[in-house]
């Protein structure tokens, strides 16, 4: 009796551990770019709260930026972006504005905004709303913090605080919004990532793509924006690059791994370093797992 309890232990716990290392590898790990613009620290000390916010998740991993500080490799390579900005005269600050101005598409990833500001009514909350205008236009899934009141949950747009009088800087209320955000926008990252879903809608439908193949970019010619369309038949590791006549890489637009579905990618017509590139053929290339697909195209200026 004693060696069958010992064995039916043995047994559960051996289930147990598989269980739990199927449920892990099911996991995705994201990692989320945190972008922000400070210049007396109050907003500095938001975008620590969001990455505390996002570390909570143990899938996923934070960068923090200050906004001059971004690389085309931080946005390609980033699942989620979440943008933050103290407020001048009612709106985003100027270093904000230009990076959303300077960069392109952000389509697939998922997104969130903070703000800070000195007035209980001076137009963080509009901060808020901009910062989340852009993200929409750039084709982010904008997501924000969700509150748990045990009987009820309740959501928020972003998070932002109020560093004026009377209590001068951020609260440690505030800084739990910020926690709030991050934490969810690194959970719907996971879950968008991992196919749960959109492609559990897809699936059902039986529209998952059959094979690996890349479109002809349109419009083409074009000037300077141009869009790529490619599919993937299963999760796979990509690598989408644009390549100059010379065969010198120009940008690289995705370099990460996807599940199974059709992707549209934006190019802006600029290289690595943001900078617009010259009229020409150029060629697109995706590398899927070994095989590569290449096809021709032309920015006409
Ligand atoms: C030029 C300037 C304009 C500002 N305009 C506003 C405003 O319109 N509304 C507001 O609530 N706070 C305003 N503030 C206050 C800042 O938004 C606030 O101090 C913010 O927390 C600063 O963020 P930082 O510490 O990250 O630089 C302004 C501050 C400056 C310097």
């Amino acid at each position: 009796m004693k060696r069958y309890n010992f064995s039916l232990r043995f047994f559960l716990i051996l289930m147990g551990i598989l269980v739990l290392s199927s449920i892990a590898s099911a996991q995705q790990n994201v990692k989320i770019l945190i972008v922000y613009y400070s210049l007396s620290g109050n907003t500095e000390l938001m975008a620590n709260g969001v990455v505390e916010g996002v570390q909570s998740d143990s899938n996923a991993t934070a960068i923090l930026k200050k906004v001059d500080e971004v690389t085309t490799a931080d946005l390609d390579s980033a699942d989620g972006i979440i943008l933050g900005s103290p407020t001048y005269w009612g709106n985003i600050a100027n270093p904000m504005k230009e990076f959303l101005d300077n960069t392109g598409f952000w389509g697939g990833k998922v997104g969130g905004a903070f703000s800070t500001g000195a007035m209980k009514t001076g137009g963080k909350e509009h901060v808020v709303f901009s910062l989340i205008a852009a993200l929409l236009m750039k084709g982010v899934v904008v997501v924000g913090p969700v509150y748990d009141f045990g009987a009820f949950q309740s959501g928020g747009l972003g998070a932002s605080a109020m560093t004026g009088p009377p209590d001068d800087g951020v609260s440690e209320s505030e800084l739990d919004d910020a926690r709030a955000l991050g934490q969810r926008v690194a959970l719907i990252a996971e879950q968008l990532k991992s196919g749960a879903i959109v492609n559990n809608v897809i699936s059902n439908n039986e529209l998952l793509p059959k094979g690996f193949s890349l479109q002809q970019n349109f419009p083409n010619p074009f000037n300077p924006e141009t869009k790529i369309n490619y599919e993937l038949p299963s999760t796979l590791k990509v690598l989408l690059r644009i390549f100059n006549e010379l065969g010198e890489e120009v940008r690289t637009l995705v370099d990460k791994e996807q599940p199974a579905g059709r992707y549209q990618v934006q190019w802006d017509g600029k290289d690595n370093n943001y900078q617009p590139v010259a009229t020409g053929v150029y060629f697109y290339q995706l590398y899927v797992e070994g095989t590569a697909q290449t096809k021709k195209m032309l920015l006409l200026k």
